[in-house]
């Protein structure tokens, strides 16, 4: 897997000061422009969770809508999205969660995820954790098993992983 990982790794552009003086943005768009290296970082995720009976893949808006559908259609799973406030249309369950300044929301729709259900989260990246911590709540919430995240991307100075407690976070790169 190796040289899958570096290829990913290189295909990830990094941008200075972007949104904010000080923040090095981990661009995933160059990711998608390098069909071989998108196609790894899917098969990587598939080829770990293959066998473990994932009924739910759970995307978190807006970039683990990218990730999440072709492992959810490769498993064999449905896929759940996880959207900003205000943007699903039928009854929906929400958790909020801390930002750096104030708070924001994840919801999802009531009867998606049911008890019984074996849940995968997917985003791109993992920083400080609490949107990924909102997703596991969400999933919890309505009684199904979250088997484990998984990032293509993780900033781990920022100690998500920490705040994930006992569930287990897999990552593709830690950028540093
Ligand atoms: C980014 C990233 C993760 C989240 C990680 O999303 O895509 O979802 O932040 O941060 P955390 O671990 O500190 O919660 P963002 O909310 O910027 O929005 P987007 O995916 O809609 O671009
Ligand atoms: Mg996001």
């Amino acid at each position: 897997a190796g040289d899958r990982i570096s290829r990913i790794t290189s295909a990830i552009r990094v941008i200075p000061d972007f949104p904010k003086p000080g923040i090095l943005f981990q661009d995933i768009t160059t990711l998608l422009l390098d069909p071989v290296a998108f196609k790894d970082t899917i098969d990587l995720f598939v080829e770990r969770y293959k066998d473990k009976d994932i009924s739910v893949v759970a995307g978190v808006e807006a970039r683990g809508f990218i990730f999440g559908p072709p492992i959810a259609l490769a498993l064999g799973a449905k896929f759940v999205p996880m959207r900003k406030p205000k943007k699903l249309p039928g009854p929906v369950i929400s958790e909020e969660y801390t930002l750096e300044y104030g708070t924001d929301k994840i919801e999802m729709h009531v009867g998606a995820v049911e008890a019984g259900d074996r849940a995968l989260v997917i985003d791109d990246l993992i920083a400080t954790g609490g949107t990924l911590c909102a997703a596991i709540s969400l999933l919890e919430r309505v009684g199904s098993h979250v088997v484990e995240c998984a990032c293509v991307i993780e900033l781990p100075e920022l100690k998500g992983r920490d705040r994930l407690g006992d569930k287990p976070l897999f990552v593709l790169v830690s950028s540093s």
